[in-house]
């Protein structure tokens, strides 16, 4: 009997570890708060762990999110237990179970200089026209994406934040007129190996690109709702 239990608990827990991720990436950061996304590849639950980089005794908690198909299984954490000018560590966990990425993970909050002292310095990353190759899907001839590598290279600058500056994915046919479709672009961009480290090395913010507003105006057009939109 004992082993009859033992088996679909180990079958659980070994479903439970196979979920993917991608990211985690720290996006906006404020004074009194900041977000982590993050993205399973699957369904799951998930909540982050984070602490001031020297404390790593005392553990803050987001709450548990459970991922949503509608959104593609990604997420949005955040943290409002921080204070400001301050470098935090912090980890996913991932159906209760923490995930090791293989590089340290933090984010960092602004301090608060105003009246108190000089602008502190900061560097800035910029970047657009993210094209990662999905042949299936991509026009035939020579694939439109290369040169995965500059993501790592952006990484080694460590930069303060990175801002994504349009054309962050590219639609083709296939995604343009659904949110399925939209939802498949980002997530396959997204899974994109090399850009892990940068996703999960700075603070990013970006710019919707023009072929999201394009795809978004066609949409309205298709349901004649742009008056309304
Ligand atoms: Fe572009």
């Amino acid at each position: 009997m004992r082993t009859l239990i033992a088996i679909p608990l180990l079958l659980v827990t070994s479903l439970a570890a196979q979920v993917k991720i991608n990211g985690p990436m720290p996006g906006y950061t404020d004074m009194l708060e900041a977000t982590i996304w993050m993205q399973c590849q699957g369904p799951c639950s998930a909540r982050m762990e984070y602490w001031v980089i020297d404390k790593p005794d005392s553990i803050l908690r987001t709450a548990v999110q459970d991922s949503e198909a509608s959104r593609a299984h990604a997420m949005d954490f955040i943290m409002d237990q921080v204070v400001p000018g301050t470098t935090y560590g912090y980890r996913p966990v991932v159906n209760g179970q923490v995930v090791d990425v293989g590089q340290a993970l933090t984010f960092s909050t602004q301090p608060l200089w105003k009246f108190r002292t000089d602008p502190p310095d900061f560097t800035v990353a910029m970047g657009s026209c993210v094209y990662i190759n999905e042949p299936v899907y991509d026009r035939p001839g020579n694939p439109y994406g290369s040169g995965y590598e500059i993501f790592n290279s952006i990484a080694d600058k460590k930069p303060d934040l990175m801002l994504w500056l349009g054309d962050n994915i590219y639609l083709r046919e296939p995604d343009w007129g659904t949110r399925t479709g939209f939802l498949h672009r980002y997530t396959h961009s997204r899974s994109t190996p090399e850009m892990q480290r940068l996703l999960r090395s700075t603070h990013h913010y970006a710019i919707l690109g023009r072929s999201r507003l394009r795809a978004q105006r066609r949409r309205c057009q298709l349901r004649e709702q742009c008056a309304r939109s």
